[in-house]
């Protein structure tokens, strides 16, 4: 009987047991969604974003379904950094899995936090730079401020920073080059994209927040550009993010150039997912091209 292929991997020097990702914004800290799935059968857990001061979000309704897709626009809603470190940090060892926090905000703040993160519970830091549901300070948008911000965070912690870009189609090479220049061990490409739902009813947009983040299977071509585009620019290791719903969108991020396979929306309508993922990964290790058995 053939052995089945170790699928572990270092991605930005952190140790994953396999290339799956719980992806920010979906999976919590661990607690709500280990109900759900075997969290020690995934490499890593990114944490939902945390801002130095708490955040109530946007107004409901903050989802709204689309084909093959999800527009959210939860404005980043959470209880603040400082109950973030005292009441969720410390618990994040004890996880089956490396946990990675994801922080937002300006320099100074993300300064502050990844100081403070560091040793305190997360295996690596994610910087959130695009949350397409809040303005300003936290959507920097051009490659010299993203290098900017970066360096500053690289001077303020030693864990393993990645940067998680905005789907910026024309730029993500730049964006990338940035990432690298400024001392990050790793991308996670790419948040959401901007999009907007309307309720023909009402004549009005469907969100609270008006606009929104598109995710889900219907942006799945669009993150294979962006990763190849960012692949082909960087050799920084990528977290493939956006649309993965089954083993053939897992086996093209790798094929796109992606080291690891983010895993979001999937969690919400079909979390075990993750099953056949893997089972695809490990033939995957073994067949050459075109031995994988199709998807029934
Ligand atoms: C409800 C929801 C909340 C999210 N919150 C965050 C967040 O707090 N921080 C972040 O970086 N990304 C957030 N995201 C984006 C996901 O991490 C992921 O990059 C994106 O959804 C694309 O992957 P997917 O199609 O597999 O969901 C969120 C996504 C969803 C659907």
């Amino acid at each position: 009987m053939s052995k089945t292929p170790d699928l572990a991997l270092r991605f930005a020097g952190i140790k994953l047991r396999n290339p799956l990702v719980l992806l920010s914004g979906t999976a919590g800290a661990g607690r709500e969604i280990k109900k759900l799935v075997e969290l020690g059968r995934f490499g890593a857990l990114c944490t939902k974003t945390v801002t130095f001061q708490p955040r109530p979000g946007n107004p409901p309704p903050r989802i709204a379904e689309t084909p093959s897709g999800l527009v959210n626009s939860i404005g980043l809603e959470n209880p603040g950094f400082a109950r973030f470190l005292e009441e969720t940090a410390p618990g994040l060892r004890s996880l089956p899995l490396p946990v990675i926090a994801s922080i937002a905000g300006n320099g100074p703040e993300l300064s502050r936090m990844a100081e403070a993160l560091t040793g305190a519970g997360p295996a690596g830091l994610e910087i959130n730079l695009s949350c397409p549901n809040v303005g300003g300070a936290f959507n920097p948008t051009a490659p010299t401020e993203i290098e900017r911000l970066l360096r500053e965070v690289r001077r303020a912690t030693g864990l393993p920073l990645l940067a998680k870009l905005p789907p910026d189609f024309y730029r993500i090479g730049d964006l990338a080059r940035a990432a690298e220049t400024a001392g990050c061990d790793g991308l996670t490409v790419a948040n959401t994209l901007p999009a907007m739902v309307f309720d023909l009813k009402l004549r009005k947009p469907r969100l609270g927040g008006i606009t929104g983040g598109l995710s889900g299977p219907a942006v799945l071509p669009v993150s294979l550009y962006l990763v190849h585009r960012a692949r082909q620019a960087v050799g920084l290791p990528i977290i493939g993010s956006g649309g993965v719903h089954d083993a053939d969108g897992a086996v093209s991020m790798l094929l796109a150039g992606a080291q690891a396979i983010g895993l979001g929306t999937v969690n919400f309508f079909r979390p075990l997912a993750y099953r056949e993922i893997l089972q695809a990964l490990a033939e995957f290790r073994t067949a050459g091209p075109g031995r994988r058995k199709p998807t029934p």
